[in-house]
């Protein structure tokens, strides 16, 4: 018979912020072998089982499991908050009050007062959660970035997470920190560029560490559908929803990138094929380059390779900020009464200005805002490069692109190659995104056959605008995640 006492949910203890705190609560736990009130949800019939026989089945058993429902008695949390201060020194008041606060409830409140809401309205593209963060002071938006990087480090730390939980913590991190970016570097764009730099070190240093733990969790953990399947049901038509899903489509891909490439079958066969499937495609692209010297050398300049962790967390955090320069009351759908290509065509400049000028962040970042709607010079892209590059072949006119794309800085500012390589799997994914869109807003949303073919015929075999090895990478890419559904 377990006895009517005050309870204290486990969860909410547990959930903390701070990965010192929760191993120290932990070891308390374990070591007291404190009996746990497990309550099943549907029936409410209850039973103790001590948390050391729990945390040895599941070490994570309170976060993930939907059946039961956890519990200590306050004196016992007594008894541990005790202990702790013994261990610790005081019960740190960042803790939550466990008995009134959940997790949900750290979350910023939006609040009424005196702003200035036209202001705010302006962004309203951003999803109605920006207003929350235009609140906020910049130290208040890094600290929540913070505390969202410690939720993925908890994570990471964690030996047998649920998929469920990791999509969710992915999805609303990544999330948060494409608002909170945008949000900071709206008030620093009118600050000159050194104070600029200044004011948002703290966002930068904070996302990019916040990035780092998203694409290990990522590579590690989570490439399947599951993933999809929550951004899709998170989506709600806001630009920040689109950066969300191409930031963690663009993660899962690169890693899916670096697996083939770091098998030398795949590049072999690639290799094999290229005369066959690929070499008119690229000879469009090359067309002063002898049709028999066209190789993958010539398409990824220095040859194809995996992308070591460094570039890779550069390239991330610039999918996470892609559309940062756009404007949420300016309509960037291509046909539509009030659509105006100029002012889209500033999305890239605004993106790529700011966050290379107000910014400390890695010049790969910026460059792949600048270079996103390239299309490898076809008329339809747009880029802030394409005056740059015509303007350096007006100087140096003996300067030739003999490669498509390059995986570094240099070759792409030095005019050797027509593309820069993250700009290119940004496009793909980019395109993808927006016709699988479910809250597409003027056209049906295509299913993932039908985006998929559609691009084949209309950027790759009609028109050279993404890059065909990498489209036929993605494809396999997505048909990957489908099989994982089945
Ligand atoms: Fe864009
Ligand atoms: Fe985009």
């Amino acid at each position: 018979m377990v006895k009517d006492e005050v309870k204290v949910s486990l969860s909410t203890l547990l959930l903390q912020p701070d990965g010192k705190r929760l191993k120290s609560i932990i070891d308390i736990l374990k070591e007291e072998d404190i009996p746990v009130l497990c309550t099943k949800k549907s029936s409410k019939s209850k039973k103790l089982i001590p948390f050391k026989t729990l945390y040895n089945n599941n070490e994570t058993f309170w976060k993930q499991d939907t059946t039961w429902e956890y519990s200590i008695t306050e004196e016992t949390l007594n008894k541990i908050k005790e202990k702790y201060i013994a261990a610790n020194g005081s019960w740190v008041d960042e803790l939550p009050d466990v008995k009134k606060k959940t997790k949900k409830d750290t979350k910023p409140k939006p609040q009424t007062g005196d702003d200035n809401l036209e202001e705010l309205e302006a962004h309203e593209g951003y999803g109605s959660e920006y207003k929350t963060f235009a609140r906020m002071s910049t130290s208040e938006k890094v600290n929540y970035l913070n505390h969202n990087k410690q939720r993925l480090n908890e994570l990471l730390a964690v030996k047998n997470k649920g998929t469920e939980v990791v999509t969710e913590v992915l999805v609303d991190t990544a999330k948060d920190a494409a608002l909170i970016n945008h949000s900071v570097l709206v008030d620093a764009i009118s600050l000159a560029d050194d104070e600029a730099k200044k004011v948002t070190q703290s966002l930068v240093d904070s996302t990019n560490e916040m990035v780092k733990s998203s694409a290990q969790l990522l590579t590690v953990d989570v490439f399947n559908n599951e993933l999809m399947n929550t951004l899709v049901q998170k989506s709600n038509g806001t630009i920040v929803q689109h950066m969300t899903r191409v930031y963690l489509n663009g993660i899962a891909f690169l890693s899916y990138y670096n697996n083939l490439v770091s098998t030398s079958s795949a590049i072999q066969r690639l290799r094999i094929s290229f005369q066959s499937k690929y070499r008119e495609f690229y000879h469009k692209l090359l067309p002063h380059i002898d049709k028999d010297d066209l190789s993958l050398e010539r398409v990824f300049y220095g040859g194809m390779r995996a992308i070591p962790p460094d570039l890779y967390f550069k390239w991330a955090v610039g999918f996470l900020i892609h559309d940062i320069g756009k404007a949420s009351n300016v309509e960037y759908h291509e046909g539509e009464a009030s659509y105006n290509r100029n002012i889209v065509i500033d999305h890239v400049k605004q993106g790529y200005k700011s966050v290379l000028n107000k910014t400390n962040y890695p010049m790969e970042a910026s460059l792949i805002i600048g270079y996103h709607h390239e299309y490898y010079g076809d008329v339809t892209g747009y880029g802030y490069f394409r005056a740059y590059l015509q303007q350096y072949k007006k100087q140096n006119p003996e300067a030739r692109q003999d490669y498509c794309m390059t995986y570094d800085l240099e070759p792409i500012l030095d005019y050797e190659a027509l593309a820069y390589f993250p700009a290119k799997v940004l496009e793909i994914i980019d395109v993808y995104d927006s016709l699988t869109d479910p809250h597409r807003v003027y056209r049906k949303s295509m299913t993932p056959d039908e985006a998929l073919a559609m691009m084949r015929v209309e950027f790759v075999e009609k028109y050279t605008k993404i890059d065909a090895i990498l489209f036929d990478i993605f494809e396999s890419f997505i048909r990957e995640q489908q099989k994982s559904k089945q």
